[in-house]
């Protein structure tokens, strides 16, 4: 099948790319290289069945004619990260509504199967756990940046929904919780990669709050396997999806696990989240998913678990020995307007 990933030069949508190449599909990746970055795809430019766009979801010269070519679209290009959400909300919100507004309307066009990427952020504030996918979804009042980023997620599954009802376009949404692994970006508040930097470093690990805030992490090769045994199963179509490892675990108790599997000498650090954010800012007290659902359709199951997580990411992060620089150009550019694009390699 030819395959489209938006984002596909970022963390997920990368190992993504890797999985159906191997599995025989056509792979083509749009991306703006905003939080992704080139050094993430270039093992991949010499397969003959791949190729990488360097434009923006929110550019209808090249979404279209890259959508029409695809029988299936993983959406995963978005403004991601809650320290991104926070500094940059119009962007957040712009990118994440108008990127899938705009993929699914040329998706509709010519019936390709849409996989659009939500989050966990989207359950909020719910009180019912594990979450499940049809439990009430309580976000934050507007003034509190983070739950734009929910907010905006919500809309996107929303239209994917809308979608496959009036126009019967297939579309399937997909919850993701914490999803960890080899090139994740640690530079947008994201916690496992920030806490294994610290641990690996002998610095002080920082935990926001009290640490007592839990949440679920689950290796991206369990998502891999979710997305592309979703995507063969029409039975998903038209529905909402939570992708994710049912193990809960306190934030303090994953900086302790980080600290003594990487024998670190660091200290935990707790930092108050008015040091971090503003006065404003909510945190999740819990996050867990009830994953019965996409068991009971594609038999997903999290292979991967924790303390093996946080080894093969301590195993990355030794080898990586910090990020490849994202050049701050091309970040600046696309916090700004989407007009540019460039074609990165022959479509
Ligand atoms: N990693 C997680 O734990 C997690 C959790 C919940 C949801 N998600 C969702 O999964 C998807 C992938 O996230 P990720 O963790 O791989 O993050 P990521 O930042 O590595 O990937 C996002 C990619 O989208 C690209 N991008 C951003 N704006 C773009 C635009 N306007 N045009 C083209 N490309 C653009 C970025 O450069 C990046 O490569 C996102 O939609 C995110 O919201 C991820």
């Amino acid at each position: 099948m030819r395959i489209l990933i938006t984002g596909g030069a970022g963390f997920i949508g990368s190992h993504l790319a890797e999985t159906l190449l191997d599995q025989g599909h056509d792979v083509a990746v749009l991306d703006d290289f905003s939080t992704g970055q080139f050094q993430n795809i270039r093992h991949l430019e010499p397969h003959r069945h791949f190729t990488w766009v360097l434009g923006s979801v929110r550019d209808e010269r090249v979404v279209g004619p890259l959508v029409r070519r695809a029988d299936v679209v993983f959406h995963l290009a978005a403004a991601v990260g809650v320290r991104l959400v926070v500094d940059a909300p119009i962007h957040t919100i712009d990118t994440n509504v108008g990127g899938s507004e705009t993929v699914l309307r040329h998706a509709k066009a010519s019936g390709a199967l849409v996989v659009i990427a939500s989050t966990s952020e989207v359950y909020g504030k719910g009180i019912q756990l594990p979450f499940r996918e049809d439990a009430d979804l309580v976000l934050g009042p507007p003034h509190k940046c983070r739950w734009g980023y929910a907010a905006s997620k919500l809309i996107d599954e929303f239209l994917a929904l809308a979608y496959w009802k009036e126009h019967r376009l297939p579309t399937i949404v997909v919850r993701f919780f914490n999803t960890v692994g080899p090139r994740q970006n640690s530079r947008y508040g994201m916690v496992l990669p920030n806490f294994v930097r610290q641990a690996l470093a002998n610095e002080p690990i920082t935990i926001h709050g009290d640490g007592s805030q839990t949440r679920s992490f689950t290796w991206v090769g369990d998502v891999v396997g979710a997305l592309t045994s979703l995507m063969a199963e029409r039975q998903a179509f038209g529905q909402v999806f939570n992708v994710g490892n049912n193990h809960e675990v306190a934030i303090r108790d994953l900086a302790q696990m980080v600290k003594t599997i990487a024998r670190s000498s660091s200290d935990l650090h707790f930092v108050p989240y008015s040091k971090v954010w503003d006065a404003h800012f909510e945190d999740m007290p819990r996050r867990v998913p009830d994953i019965t659902k996409i068991r009971a359709l594609v038999g997903f199951e999290p292979r991967v678990q924790l303390p093996d997580i946080i080894k093969r990411t301590l195993a990355y992060w030794r080898r990586a020995d910090g990020e490849p620089a994202v050049a701050a150009s091309r970040q600046v550019r696309s916090l700004g307007t989407p007009e540019y694009a460039a074609t990165g390699a022959a479509l």
